[in-house]
């Protein structure tokens, strides 16, 4: 029999941490207060109030005319839906990193017949690649599955530009994991034609997780009518049409998380889709700076992240007890570098939600005072 892991009691004398990791990522107060609210029933018209302003409250931020579907579940979730709605058979995933080899393996464990298009960690798919596959085989794609944001290696890949060549290709459809990026970096998804977009709650949305959002084009419903099979939970039909029938979700969801979203929702509103890429993108170039002085970027020059920065360790400076000694003396925390391959080569700082730069510059200052830079 497999070992059983020990029972480690939880306590309520934990020290809370600045998360600097790439999600989940800190939370307003008034959002986390937001959830404390006496339970109500899934199927009063309280509910159809929370619901559609949610969802309707996220197309507006994202200023898509598509179908947006907010779910219990975290991003992974869709992973699996879309490829069940939209994949009879053939998938493409460019692999560039942890998250898009973990979505092409969903996707085989789903049965379908996937093919990788693989690049080195740290370096981006590019378009040209993607179009020079799509005309060089007589395979018709259902889908190509782009990872917007790469959180292992600190890439942002061109899914603009990747969704405009699957345009030419009107029997494939594009699905895009956003879920690292969604919110903290702007994407206009009805123009790149992007059929399907997901993210979680717990990343730049700066919400806790257990929701994940999908926006799913009308292209994408209708394949999967056509299609016949899908998805129960996250199946785009039933997900929408309930939508449009009662306003609700089809089962039982997190209220206390769609509390905190709605209020959340509201601050990224006011601040708006566009600035809240531009903070982003003033966080990007402040880490960038300080990487150079410091250490070096780990992506590929140009295609570096707007949420996790991943930092290439030149120094030899020892990751896991740098990170170790800021938690402990400083109460932040900030990541290492992803799985074995990655961990004391890289590290990842997650600059993404409500983070400013200043707030990056109080973690930066604090990692050159304990790693001695
Ligand atoms: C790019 C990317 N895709 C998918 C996931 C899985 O998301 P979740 O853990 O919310 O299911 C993550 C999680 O970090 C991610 O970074």
């Amino acid at each position: 029999m497999d070992p059983v892991t020990e029972k480690r009691e939880y306590r309520d004398d934990y020290d809370d941490k600045t998360l600097y990791i790439p999600g989940p990522t800190e939370v307003r107060d008034d959002v986390i207060e937001a959830m404390a609210e006496p339970m109500f029933g899934h199927r009063m018209d309280r509910m159809t109030d929370l619901y559609t302003t949610i969802v309707e409250d996220t197309k507006a931020f994202l200023g898509t005319d598509n179908e947006v579907v907010i779910l219990t579940a975290s991003g992974t979730e869709f992973w699996e839906a879309s490829t069940l709605n939209l994949v009879d058979e053939n998938i493409l995933v460019p692999t560039c990193g942890s998250f898009s080899e973990r979505h092409a393996n969903v996707a085989e464990r789903l049965g379908k017949d996937v093919d990788r298009l693989e690049y080195e960690w740290g370096e981006a798919v590019k378009p040209e690649d993607i179009r020079a596959h799509l005309e060089s085989t007589d395979k018709q794609y259902d889908v190509v599955a782009t990872v917007m944001n790469e959180s292992s290696t600190g890439v942002r890949n061109p899914v603009e530009e990747i969704g405009d060549v699957v345009a030419d290709y009107p029997d494939t459809y594009f699905v895009v994991d956003a879920v690292s990026a969604l919110g903290g970096d702007y994407v206009d998804i009805d123009e790149h034609d992007i059929d399907v977009i997901f993210a979680s709650t717990q990343k730049a949305f700066a919400m806790p997780p257990g929701l994940a959002v999908c926006v799913v084009s009308d292209d994408a419903y209708d394949r999967e009518v056509e299609k016949g099979e899908s998805s129960w939970y996250g199946g785009f039909r039933r997900t929408t049409d309930y939508y449009d029938r009662k306003g609700q979700t089809h089962s039982t969801p997190a209220i206390p998380i769609m509390l905190a979203y709605r209020k959340q929702m509201k601050h990224m509103l006011d601040e708006g889709h566009r600035a809240r890429d531009e903070r982003h993108r003033e966080m990007t170039e402040y880490v960038h700076d300080w990487a150079d002085e410091h250490f070096a970027m780990f992506p590929e020059e140009g295609y570096e992240s707007q949420t996790v920065a991943c930092i290439e360790n030149t120094r030899g400076i020892d990751v896991a007890a740098t990170i170790e000694e800021v938690s402990a003396e400083y109460d932040m925390a900030f990541s290492n570098g992803y799985g074995s391959q990655l961990g004391e080569e890289t590290f990842r700082i997650g600059h993404m939600g409500e983070h400013t730069v200043e707030s990056v510059e109080a973690l930066t200052d604090v990692i050159e005072d304990v790693a001695g830079l």
